[in-house]
């Protein structure tokens, strides 16, 4: 076996099996989706073969590989291992879904437990570094491990499957926390120490929590209350408007970045993004939770990100990752001074903006009433 393979393989999240391929049928039209389970598909490379260093931009995909295919026995992923020269193994179970009963999440990690304990002792311990080649084995209970390989590098999965390595704390107001810091690990974006998010749609605050855990102070925008410990956090303002409520002058020139999971359609954030820009001239990016509540919105998305561009994002990059569910993480970073061209809204004039950073100054609102 040469180092490149005739066929890939990609983890997604089980149930996008169909939007990956309709993706891969767009960005690589020379993969054919081939062998497929519940968040893994393969695909046969018609016109080059799939290296081990190839990771198609697709949103739909955690992690690409190249594929040797199922392997029955533990003979024979240890020769694919031998023949592509893998030192470092990254075995896990194949995502069985969030909503997999804890019968089925036990078994899969009993599964991925035990070819693990196997195969261990034939690689290298410890993460991989980059240049080195790491074995990818997928498990599932009565099932042989599928198995690919990939080189590693910065910009490739960091974990098995493609999960990201981190614990998760048990005090969270919600799960957002994980989106984000997954989002922020993967996107590499350049979120720095004291940097201004405005956030909307921030309660209960896992994602404010973790923006501020990132370093960042944030703006925390949501009618809804922000958990109490989150909102007492050094750098939090929780402004607790609608978003449609907030007015261009009460926001401080100095945020750097728009985040926003308000749980809302993408045209509808794209709606108070355009509304809102015109008075973030130092944006440096856009870190965006994207719900997508149906075929149509995913069909959409080339549309929503070149709206992004005509808000000054120079580059629009997008993952369904391990923690999101029928959402995906969009990072899109402005560069610097970039002109924004906005469709309909107005930058505010200069005397009604305040001097200083005076985002607490809309006087908190009742929650509740309609959104928007
Ligand atoms: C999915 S939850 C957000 C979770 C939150 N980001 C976190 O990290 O915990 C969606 C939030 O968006 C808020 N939201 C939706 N539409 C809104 C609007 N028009 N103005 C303000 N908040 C809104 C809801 O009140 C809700 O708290």
């Amino acid at each position: 076996m040469t180092n490149s393979s005739p066929y890939a393989l990609a983890a997604c999240q089980p149930g996008m099996e169909r939007a990956l391929k309709a993706e891969l049928a767009k960005l690589r039209p020379d993969l054919h989706p081939g062998f497929q389970r519940p968040g893994l598909v393969t695909f046969s490379a018609t016109v080059k073969p799939f290296g081990p260093g190839d990771a198609p931009p697709a949103i739909f995909a955690r992690m690409w590989a190249a594929s040797a295919g199922p392997c029955a026995t533990l003979d024979a992923v240890v020769l694919t291992a031998q023949d592509v020269g893998a030192t470092h193994l990254f075995c896990g179970t194949r995502d069985p879904g969030d909503d997999a009963p804890p019968g089925v999440l036990h078994a899969c990690a009993h599964e991925a437990g035990r070819w693990e304990k196997r195969l261990a002792p034939n690689f290298t311990a410890g993460p991989p570094k980059r240049g080195d080649v790491v074995l990818d084995v997928f498990t599932a209970p009565n099932e042989p491990p599928v198995v690919g390989w990939h080189v590693h590098s910065s910009g490739r999965h960091e974990r098995p499957g493609g999960r990201f390595d981190y614990e998760v704390p048990e005090d969270l107001p919600s799960r957002t926390w994980c989106k984000v810091v997954e989002g922020l690990r993967w996107s590499h974006a350049p979120l720095a120490k004291g940097d201004l998010v405005l956030e909307l749609g921030a309660a209960p605050g896992g994602g404010t929590r973790a923006f501020v855990e990132a370093g960042a102070r944030v703006l925390a925008v949501d009618s809804m209350p922000i958990d109490p410990a989150v909102a007492a956090m050094p750098g939090v303002t929780v402004v607790a408007k609608r978003i449609g409520d907030l007015r261009l002058e009460w926001l401080p020139p100095d945020v750097r970045w728009l985040a926003c999971d308000a749980g809302i359609p993408p045209e509808d954030v794209l709606r108070a993004i355009e509304r809102l820009r015109p008075a973030l001239p130092n944006l440096r990016g856009f870190l965006l939770l994207l719900k997508l509540s149906d075929d149509g919105v995913i069909r959409h998305l080339p549309l929503t990100f070149e709206r992004l561009k005509q808000l000054g994002a120079t580059a629009v990059n997008a993952r369904q990752l391990p923690a999101n569910r029928r959402d995906i993480f969009v990072y899109a970073p402005i560069a610097p001074r970039a002109a924004a061209k906005p469709a309909s809204a107005k930058r505010p004039g200069k005397a009604a903006r305040p001097k200083k950073h005076q985002a607490s100054k809309p006087k908190p609102s009742a929650a509740g009433g309609s959104r928007r």
